[in-house]
Order: C-alpha cells, then structure tokens, then sequence
C-alpha cells in the first residue's frame, strides 16, 4: 500500500460546459512518484496539476524513455465512479516498462495511484452520454544525462482529463487508410507497448491519411507488408462470414483491453472468434464476395468505433453501405453497459470506487 500524501488546490478550476472533446482540459490534481536508484518508487503525492520543472538535459527529452497508458474512470448509473480493468493497464505498464529497462511497478500500487487520484477529483467525471474521465498514468526517465542508457531516476505521474467522443464523428463510421508504405513496429521492436516512439513514429502516415480523408491508419507489417496489424489508437476487429476475426497478438501489436473484452464478449455470446493472421488480400476479396460484412476498432478512448470505409492503394472498400453494422453497434452498446454498471458485470471488470 502507498502511503499517499495529498495536497489540494486552493483554486479550484471551473468545470468545463458544453461538448467535450477529447484530452484536452485537465482537472485539478495529478499525482506524482519518484524513483531512485537505490531507493525504489517513494514519495507518492497527489498536488494540484501544473507544469513540471525538469532539466533540459532530462533522458527522456533525447531517447524517449517513457511508457505511457489510457484508461477511463465513469460515473455509474448509481452515481458511485467506477474504472474499468485497471489490474489489465497495471499489467501492461510493466511490460512496457521491462522492454524499456524501465523499474517495475507493483501493480497494486498503479491501481491504488489511479483509483485516489479518481476519488479526488471525481466532480469532474462528466455525465454526458459518451463522455468519461480520461486517465493517462506515464513514466518518464529523468536522470539529466546524455549518454545512451537506461536512466537512474524516473517520475511516475497520472493526469485526468474529462473527455468526449475520441473522433469528432463520435459513433458515426471512420474512414480508414491502409497504409502501404510506412510501417509502424516490427516483430523484436516496441509494437506491443505504448510509447512515445511508436506514436511519433505514425504521424507522417496519419497526416498522408487526414489529407486525404481518412480519420486514421491501419498499418501492415512491418516485413512483408502484407498482413493487418491495428490501427493508430485502436486495435482492429472485421466479421467475414459470420465469423469474428482479428489480428493475433504477434509482439508488434498493442494487446488492447479493448480487444480482450471484445473477445470475451463474442465468445460469450457463441460467436467463432479467430485470432489469426489476416492479409489485405484477404479483405479485397471478401469484400469482393459479399462476406465482408463488418469492420470495427477498439479502445479505451475510441472505445468500439465502426469502420465504414477502408482504402487500401487504389481499391476503396465500403462496408455495410457505410453504416453501423448491427454486432458492432451491439459491442458498443455492451461494453459501455458494464462501464456505466448499466449492464450486469459477469466477468467482474469493474472496479467500483467507494
Ligand atoms: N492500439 C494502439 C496503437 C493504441 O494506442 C490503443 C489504445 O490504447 C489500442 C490499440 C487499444 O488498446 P486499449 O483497448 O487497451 O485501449
Ligand atoms: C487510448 O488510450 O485508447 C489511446 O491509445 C490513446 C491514444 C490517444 C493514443
């Protein structure tokens, strides 16, 4: 258990009013960890948000030694805040953090950091339909060194920013571009933990894709360019005659929580789910045939958003005449039902904040 020493503002930020986009107005408070060599994570505090000071010469700013995670606190039906599978973002942060020789966190202590921090500013949680409060816990190294190494030092620190729809179209179909010619990660690479890198390392494809009209990427792998992997913030879900398939976890993808939900959900319900390796060709010709009939992303942000267009070089791929296909409208509808505790939690994912 950390022992976790709070401070509170002393001038409270108005509450925003009207539609929310996403992560850009922040609350009240943040909650911040130190690590040192030596020493281990100490010092676990929750003080009113504002700027860091760091030396210039911090690691991070030079070799991008950070990890990053996205989750979401709501308001449930019952007005208590609740998270949902924060033990999951726990996992991930220390894979994330192994593979970028960054100490371990003990998981306990991430949900615990999370779940206080909700508690504080939990007035801020909007209530809106499709609105939540956006969670982004982050680690950076800090050691002021410009050596190539892992770093010495590094603060843990968690922000909250009250959130709506991830795309401006909110529910409605995204368009997406199946990118050809930039790759995101390789197999040995960093694809399956989120950091910075990867995400610097799409914006020249994710501009090429707005350019043109499309809301975001879908990459391909990394060395045949060939086979689907996920796209910018959201792992990638079609039904192809009947059956749920999506990209198998391969070390280059994001295991999303989203997509694990996903899976359990439609293995609940008796759908074929396979997790397997999917090619583009394989799409241009179900789609040719009739037998693409859904494509879907998931994530915490995004959280199930319709695919109603796919590009891919000169082949445009409309699915379901470009509307909301009936499972992913019921995916949707599912997952934000245990959210909100609208819908009874059988798999026990939520975590109810008292
Ligand atoms: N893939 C990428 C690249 C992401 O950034 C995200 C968002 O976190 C996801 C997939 C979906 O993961 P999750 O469902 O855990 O949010
Ligand atoms: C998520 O948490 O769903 C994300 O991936 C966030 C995204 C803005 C990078």
């Amino acid at each position: 258990m950390l022992d976790i020493k709070v401070t509170k503002t002393t001038a409270p930020k108005a509450k925003p009013e009207g539609k929310l986009g996403f992560g850009k107005i922040f609350t009240d408070h943040m909650f911040i960890m130190n690590y040192t060599e030596g020493q281990g994570w100490h010092d676990p505090r929750i003080v009113p948000y504002g700027n860091l000071s760091l030396s210039p010469a911090s690691m991070v700013f030079h070799y991008g030694q950070e990890i990053f995670e996205g989750l979401k606190a709501y308001r449930g039906a019952d007005g208590r805040p609740r998270l949902f599978r924060p033990d999951m973002n726990a996992k991930r942060t220390n894979s994330s953090n192994k593979r970028l020789v960054i100490p371990e966190l003990p998981e306990d202590d991430f949900v615990q950091a999370v779940s206080e921090l909700v508690k504080v500013d939990s007035d801020w949680i909007p209530t809106e339909e499709g609105t939540s409060l956006y969670i982004r816990p982050f680690i950076i190294a800090t050691d002021d060194f410009l050596g190539v190494a892992p770093s010495k030092t590094y603060l843990f620190i968690i922000i909250l920013s009250p959130s709506g729809a991830y795309y401006e179209s909110g529910l409605e179909p995204v368009g997406i571009w199946i990118e050809d010619d930039y790759v995101r990660a390789v197999r040995g690479g960093m694809g399956f933990t989120k950091t910075g890198g990867n995400y610097a390392a799409s914006l020249i494809a994710q501009v090429k894709a707005h350019d043109d009209g499309y809301s975001q990427v879908l990459w391909l792998d990394g060395v045949e360019r060939k086979y689907i992997e996920e796209v910018g913030a959201m792992n990638i879900f079609f039904k192809i005659d009947g059956v749920v398939v999506t990209p198998m976890l391969n070390g280059s993808i994001l295991p999303g929580i989203t997509r694990n939900s996903v899976i359990e959900i439609c293995k609940d319900w008796g759908l074929p789910v396979e997790e397997r390796k999917v090619s583009v060709d394989e799409l241009i010709e179900a789609q040719k045939t009739g037998k693409l009939e859904e494509c879907w992303g998931t994530g915490t942000a995004a959280v199930i958003s319709p695919v109603g267009k796919l590009r891919y070089k000169d082949d445009v791929m409309i699915i379901n005449g470009g509307g909301i296909g009936e499972l992913s409208q019921k995916l949707y509808d599912t997952v934000t039902g245990i959210q909100l505790g609208k819908l009874e939690d059988k798999f026990g994912w939520v975590k109810v904040l008292d």
